[in-house]
C-alpha cells in the first residue's frame, strides 16, 4: 500500500535523524497517526498506528461506522462521536449538536422562545455574578440544583441519612468494586451530559475525574451550571450485574459540593434507559446522596441491575452537582473473578517468562516472573524482560483448564523510571507446547495496554479463552517490558 510505504519512508527519515526512535517495539512520532493513534515500530522497523477504538485504517483516519450513521439527530443536528466507546458491534456514545432553535438530546425540542435558554437562568446569573467576585466573598446562599428544572436559592439543609452498613452490604456476594477508583474502568468509558469548566477554562471538572477518592485540586466531575438535566454515565463494556453505588462529593475553592439526592438509570444499549423504580413501583426511586465533601454514602440496589450502562442523574445538589463514585457489582455469569495472581493463590512456580531482567545483573535484583502480580508492592514489584524484543513473554499456568474472560495489566517503576507494556497479544495453550494467539475477526488481537506506572488497564475477551496456560506477548512498550498482571475468569 502506498500509504504505508510513505509512512515507512517518513519514519525512516525520522530514524536517520534521531537514534531516539531506533528501538523496535518502541514508540515513534505519534503525529504520524491521526485521531490519537499511537505510533509503534515493529521488530522489522515497520511503522504502524495502533488506533483508539472507533478509528481504523493505516493512520487511524477512518472512522468506524458508529452511532452517527445513520444520523440519530433530528432537525439537521450534527452527530458527533464522543469517545472510545465502541465495543464489538455495540455503539453508543454520541452527541447531537443542534442547529439554532433546537435542543434536546436528539435536537427534537424546538426552542422557539429565545428568552429563557434554560430554566432558572435569571437566578443563576445573579448567583454567578456574586460567585465570580475575585475575592470570593463568603456567600451564605447555596445553589439548590433541582433537576425538575429550577435553580432555587436556599440555605443548605443537610439531610440526615441513616447509612446502611457498608460491611453488611459488602458481606453479600456480587459487591466487587467495578473499577472507578482502581482504574479498571477507563476514562473513555465514562461520559457525562456536560462538564463544568472553571477558572478561565483552565480547570475542567470532567467525568473521567469522578472516581471515588480521586485527589488533587480538580478531583471530581461537576455538571455545567447550564445543564438542567445532568447525568454521568459508565459504559461497563458488557452486560454486568450492578448491585450498588458509593457516592462522594468534593471541594471546589475550599467549599463542599455534592449530590444530595439522585436517581439511577440503566441500559443495555446506551440508548434506552430505565430508572430504578421506588418501592411502590409508581415512580423513579430517589436515592439519598452525600452530606459533605468527603464522606461516603453507599446505596445498594434491590434487586440488582443487569446492565451495560449505568447513569446517575443528580436530583438535588449542594452548591453544584459534583461527584466522585464507585460502582459495585460482578459479572452476570459470575465469570470474571480474579484467578489468583494478585492474591497469590497461583503459586510462584506457575509464573514463568522468556527471560528476566536483573538490575546490575545481580540475581538478588531480578525482576522475576512471579513478581508480575497485579498491585505487587516493593522495590522490585513486577516482571521485566531481559531484552526489548517481541520474542519475550510472560506465562501463567492456571493449574487446570479455566475460562478466562479478561485480563488486567499494570506497569511499574524502576528507580523512578516508568516502564510498561503499551500493547500486547495474548496466546493460550492446553499443553504449554502448542500455542494459539487470541484472535478477533480473524486477526491476532492487539490489546491496548498501559500508559503509566500504576493504572490498571482491563481488557475483555469477546470470546472467553478456555485454557490452562495463558501468555502475554508484548507488542510495544515504554523503556523496558514490564508487567503486573491479573487474569479474570472462572
Ligand atoms: C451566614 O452564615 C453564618 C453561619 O451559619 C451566620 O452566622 C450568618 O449570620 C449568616 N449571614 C447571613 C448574611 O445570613
Ligand atoms: C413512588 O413515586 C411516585 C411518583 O413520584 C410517588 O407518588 C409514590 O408515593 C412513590 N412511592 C414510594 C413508596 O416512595
Ligand atoms: C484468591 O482468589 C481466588 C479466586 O477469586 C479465590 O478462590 C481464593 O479463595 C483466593 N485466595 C485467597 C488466599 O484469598
Ligand atoms: C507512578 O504512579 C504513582 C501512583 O499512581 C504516581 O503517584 C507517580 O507519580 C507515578 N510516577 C511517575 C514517575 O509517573
Amino acid at each position: 500500500m502506498p500509504l504505508s510505504r510513505a509512512l515507512a519512508v517518513l519514519c525512516g527519515v525520522l530514524l536517520c535523524a534521531s537514534g531516539l526512535f531506533a528501538v523496535s517495539g518502541d514508540f515513534c512520532d505519534s503525529s504520524l497517526c491521526q485521531n490519537g493513534g499511537t505510533c509503534l515500530i515493529s521488530q522489522d522497523n515497520d511503522v504502524y498506528c495502533l488506533c483508539p477504538e472507533g478509528f481504523t485504517g493505516l493512520v487511524c483516519s477512518e472512522t468506524e461506522k458508529g452511532p452517527c450513521s445513520p444520523n440519530p439527530c433530528y432537525n439537521d443536528g450534527k452527530c458527533q462521536v464522543t469517545e472510545n466507546t465502541q465495543r464489538g458491534d455495540i455503539f453508543t456514545q454520541y452527541i447531537c449538536q443542534c442547529s439554532l432553535g433546537y435542543s434536546g438530546t436528539h435536537c427534537e425540542i424546538s426552542t422557539s422562545s429565545p428568552k429563557a435558554t434554560y430554566p432558572g437562568q435569571a437566578i443563576a446569573e445573579v448567583l454567578k455574578k456574586k460567585l465570580s467576585g475575585a475575592s470570593f466573598p463568603p456567600v451564605n446562599e447555596t445553589i439548590y440544583y433541582n433537576l425538575e428544572g429550577d435553580y432555587l436559592s436556599t440555605t443548605a439543609v443537610p439531610i440526615p441519612v441513616p447509612n446502611p452498613g457498608l460491611s453488611n452490604s459488602l458481606a453479600s456476594s456480587c459487591t466487587s468494586t467495578l473499577g472507578m477508583e482502581g482504574g479498571a474502568i477507563a476514562n473513555s468509558q465514562i461520559s457525562a451530559s456536560s462538564v463544568y469548566v472553571g477558572f478561565l477554562g483552565v480547570q475542567r471538572w470532567g467525568p473521567e475525574l469522578a472516581r471515588l477518592h480521586s485527589s488533587g485540586l480538580v478531583n471530581a466531575w461537576t455538571a455545567s451550571d447550564y445543564d438542567s438535566k445532568p447525568w454521568i454515565q459508565v459504559n461497563l463494556l458488557r452486560k454486568m450485574r450492578v448491585s450498588g453505588v458509593i457516592t462522594q462529593g468534593a471541594s471546589r475553592a475550599g467549599r463542599a459540593e455534592y449530590l444530595k439526592t439522585f436517581k439511577v438509570a440503566y441500559s443495555l444499549d446506551g440508548l434506552k434507559f430505565k430508572f430504578i423504580q421506588n418501592a411502590s413501583g409508581s415512580g423513579d426511586k430517589v436515592f439519598w446522596g452525600n452530606m459533605d465533601n468527603n464522606g461516603l454514602k453507599v446505596n445498594m440496589f434491590s434487586p440488582s441491575l443487569e446492565a451495560q450502562y449505568i447513569r446517575l442523574y443528580p436530583v438535588s445538589c449542594y452548591r453544584a452537582c459534583t461527584l466522585r463514585f464507585e460502582l459495585l457489582g460482578c459479572e452476570l455469569n459470575g465469570c470474571s473473578e480474579p484467578l489468583g495472581l494478585k492474591n497469590n493463590s497461583i503459586p510462584d512456580s506457575h509464573m514463568t517468562a522468556s527471560s528476566t531482567y536483573k538490575t546490575w545483573n545481580l540475581r538478588a535484583f531480578g525482576w522475576y516472573p512471579h513478581y508480575g502480580r497485579l498491585d505487587m508492592q516493593g522495590k522490585i514489584n513486577a516482571w521485566t524482560a531481559q531484552s526489548n524484543s517481541n520474542k519475550e513473554w510472560l506465562q501463567v499456568d492456571l493449574c487446570t483448564q479455566r475460562h478466562v474472560t479478561g485480563i488486567i495489566t499494570q506497569g511499574a517503576r524502576d528507580f523512578g523510571q516508568v516502564q510498561y507494556v503499551a500493547s500486547y497479544k495474548v496466546a493460550h495453550s492446553n499443553d504449554g507446547v502448542e500455542w494459539t494467539i487470541y484472535k478477533e475477526q480473524g486477526t491476532d488481537k492487539v490489546f491496548l495496554g498501559n500508559s503509566d506506572n500504576n493504572s490498571h488497564k482491563k481488557n475483555i475477551f469477546e470470546t472467553p479463552i478456555v485454557a490452562r496456560y495463558v501468555r502475554v506477548l508484548p507488542v510495544s512498550w515504554h523503556k523496558r517490558i514490564t508487567l503486573r498482571l491479573e487474569l479474570l475468569g472462572c
